[in-house]
């Protein structure tokens, strides 16, 4: 471990110090005056300094000479279609887009939500709010419109740029109405929406309201109207990114503009070992954080080629897709989540479609997301002949916290372990007295402060949340709500989360905002939703109902009905398929629902009736439902 301990160790002498030698990679307005400000248990860094993200994604490459460089491959599984664009041609875009937002008000510190499917203009009204100082906020396509309301209620969004529609395998899916219900219910009002028409649906505009994207950049561009970049500052927030909490209500992550550029930059060097004009592909969705961080940002940050899919691994038009595309475009490095290549080996049990393309460019797949286990790691292994590196990370850290630093040192791979602790992160395992334990040892995974650059400084409008959910439990840590343990060479393994969140398909959703949603069933007593494990998803839940004393509707149908109410409230993203009409639920003596022990009857794993219990009996019948339920 020569060359990574000596970074590490490094870093850990003079944080700052090394975060100002990185920053020297990024173009600033003005200088930091502070490389890292400490109060009252919030850091902020680069305190004082001027800049703009877009500038440092976009026009510095083309003043440096490189605007002929492809800087984003659109590629449309799922229309058969690829369009390529060039820093300049995207430069020009994102530059009109800007002229766009601010003919219709749009200023620095203003809120834009973005509902868009995987299509560039999702990555152009991004770069143009950051053009203009303003905050993006994407929300996911995948999501319900209640979902959508409790976020244009949080963010205040002044403006909203959606479509007309995305695409599933084999359907249409209509976002515009989505966007609309959202509207309807949300108590905020967004002054105006800009919606990119796609081909295959045309929605209706509401007049005064409702602008058309494409009359809307014509008309800009014919103005000439395509502002410079602003100045921010970078303790600025760039955008806020809704992520899963314990509860229905979503934690508005936070990312600054200057910490998140140093941090971003540097890791596609030191964590990707990816150079300016190499390819790299992030197989994710603007919506979520690796869609932010590393199909958008880090890539253009560090002048490479991204590339932007819209389709799925598998069924678009085959198992073979990922391949097709590492070959076209020169991919050197995928990023993508583990279920991803689940999907495609129970397709291609045997790779066979690999051995179809040019794979010669292609280096190294990442993972991340969910935990990768071991035997989906060695199938690709296997089927790819390339290194296979889990690394783990967060939306709050905005960029990996343990990874194999492949760009450093590539250190042999343990399976199972997302390997070791990256500058910037002394990562700690404690018990419940926030008391180091031993290697080998599980409990509860935390950071020591202050977290580095590009992790969030806060929660949006919502400090005192902030520190409740992440710095309170801890004193002088972050709090990960991630489970695991260190082994003796310092490899962490990441286990389980310790709340309600799981993950589905590498989505990250909350058991408790499900419950939420259930509990609104007016036949529902009570109700509790676990994660149970899934051969493809990692992860699906399924929901446990007690019904009001007196209801004698069939359970079969009120179990339909949770099931439809789910993908209503939440998102057909859920995946939430199954509902079970139970006497009773599981409860310890003091009230609390034994959720750890019916997902360990549910995943069939071995499990004892904790002495708490209130009535042992309840947890045999539950096992009796879950074994026919789950047989069907
Ligand atoms: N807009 C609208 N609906 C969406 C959507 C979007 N952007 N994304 C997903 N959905 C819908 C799907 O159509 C599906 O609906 P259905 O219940 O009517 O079939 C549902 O949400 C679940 O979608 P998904 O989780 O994608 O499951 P799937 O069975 O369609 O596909 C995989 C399974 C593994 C192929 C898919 O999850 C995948 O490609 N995963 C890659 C991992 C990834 O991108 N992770 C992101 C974090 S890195
Ligand atoms: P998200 O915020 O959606 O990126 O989800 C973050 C959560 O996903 C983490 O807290 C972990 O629970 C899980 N996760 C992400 N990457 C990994 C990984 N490599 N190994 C295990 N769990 C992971």
């Amino acid at each position: 471990m020569g060359r990574y301990k000596d970074t590490y160790d490094a870093w850990k002498r003079d944080p700052e110090g090394f975060w100002a030698e990185a920053a020297k990679e990024i173009d600033w307005f003005k200088p930091a005056d502070k490389i890292l400000e400490e109060k009252n248990g919030l850091s902020r860094w680069f305190v004082g300094a001027e800049t703009n993200s877009c500038w440092n994604a976009l026009d510095r490459h083309v003043k440096a000479g490189h605007g002929d460089r492809t800087a984003l491959i659109y590629d449309s599984a799922m229309l058969g279609r690829v369009k390529k664009f060039t820093y300049a041609e995207l430069l020009d875009k994102v530059a009109t887009f800007a002229g766009v937002l601010q003919s219709h008000g749009i200023t620095k510190g203003d809120r834009v939500l973005i509902y868009m499917p995987m299509v560039p203009q999702a990555a152009v009204a991004m770069l143009a709010c950051a053009r203009l100082g303003a905050i993006h906020s994407v929300v996911f396509g995948g999501f319900a419109a209640k979902e959508l309301a409790t976020r244009i209620d949080d963010a205040k969004p002044k403006l909203i740029v959606s479509a007309s529609c995305g695409l599933e395998p084999g359907r249409v899916i209509a976002y515009k109405p989505l966007m609309d219900k959202a509207i309807e219910m949300s108590a905020h009002k967004p002054a105006a929406c800009i919606v990119l028409q796609r081909e295959m649906e045309e929605a209706p505009l509401i007049p005064g309201r409702d602008f058309d994207w494409k009359a809307e950049m014509d008309k800009a561009a014919a103005a000439n109207n395509k502002p410079d970049c602003v100045s921010v500052a970078a303790t600025d927030p760039l955008y806020v990114l809704y992520t899963s909490g314990t509860t229905g209500k979503p934690k508005g992550v936070v990312r600054d503009n200057g910490g998140h550029m140093v941090a971003l930059k540097w890791s596609m060097k030191n964590v990707y070992d990816i150079d300016p004009g190499d390819t790299f592909w992030a197989a994710s969705d603007v919506g979520w954080v690796v869609g932010h961080s590393y199909i958008v940002y880090a890539p253009l940050f560090h002048g490479c080629t991204t590339i932007l899919f819209e389709g799925k691994p598998v069924g678009t038009p085959d198992a073979g897709t990922y391949w097709r595309i590492i070959a076209e475009h020169g991919v050197k490095a995928l990023f993508t989540a583990p279920t991803a290549f689940r999907a495609i080996r129970k397709e291609d049990p045997k790779a066979e479609l690999v051995g179809k393309y040019d794979l010669t460019k292609f280096e190294v797949l990442y993972l991340a997301g969910e935990r990768a286990d071991p035997d989906t790691i060695q199938w690709a292994e296997q089927a790819l002949q390339r290194p296979v590196i889990d690394h783990w990370w967060q939306t709050e850290s905005g960029w990996p916290m343990v990874s194999n630093p492949m760009g450093i040192e590539r250190l042999p791979v343990k399976h199972g372990s997302p390997s070791v602790p990256l500058p910037g992160y002394e990562i700690h395992v404690v018990d419940e007295a926030c008391k180091q334990v031993g290697p080998n040892t599980t409990g509860a995974i935390v950071v020591k402060l202050p977290l580095p650059p590009g992790c969030l400084p806060t929660l949006w409008e919502n400090e005192a949340g902030f520190r409740e959910s992440y710095l309170a439990d801890y004193p002088g840590y972050y709090k990960t709500a991630d489970a695991g343990f260190l082994d003796e060479d310092g490899y962490l393994y990441v286990m389980s989360r310790t709340d309600d969140i799981i993950n589905v398909a590498g989505h990250r959703l909350s058991t408790g905002g499900m419950e939420e949603v259930l509990a609104a069933h007016p036949d529902v007593a009570e109700c509790a939703v676990i994660g149970i494990a899934d051969a493809m998803k990692g992860q699906v839940p399924v929901g446990f109902l007690v019904l009001n004393a007196g209801v004698a509707r069939p359970a079969a149908e009120i179990e339909q009905e949770a099931v439809q109410l789910i993908r209503e409230r939440i998102g057909p993203v859920a995946s939430f398929r199954k509902a079970m009409v139970v006497q009773r639920l599981p409860k310890t003596r003091s009230g609390k629902v034994l959720r750890g022990t019916m997902r360990k009857i549910a995943d069939g794993a071995e499990w004892t009736t904790p002495a708490t219990i209130d009535d042992p009996a309840i947890l045999d019948e539950i096992k009796t439902v879950l074994e026919r339920e789950l047989a069907r």
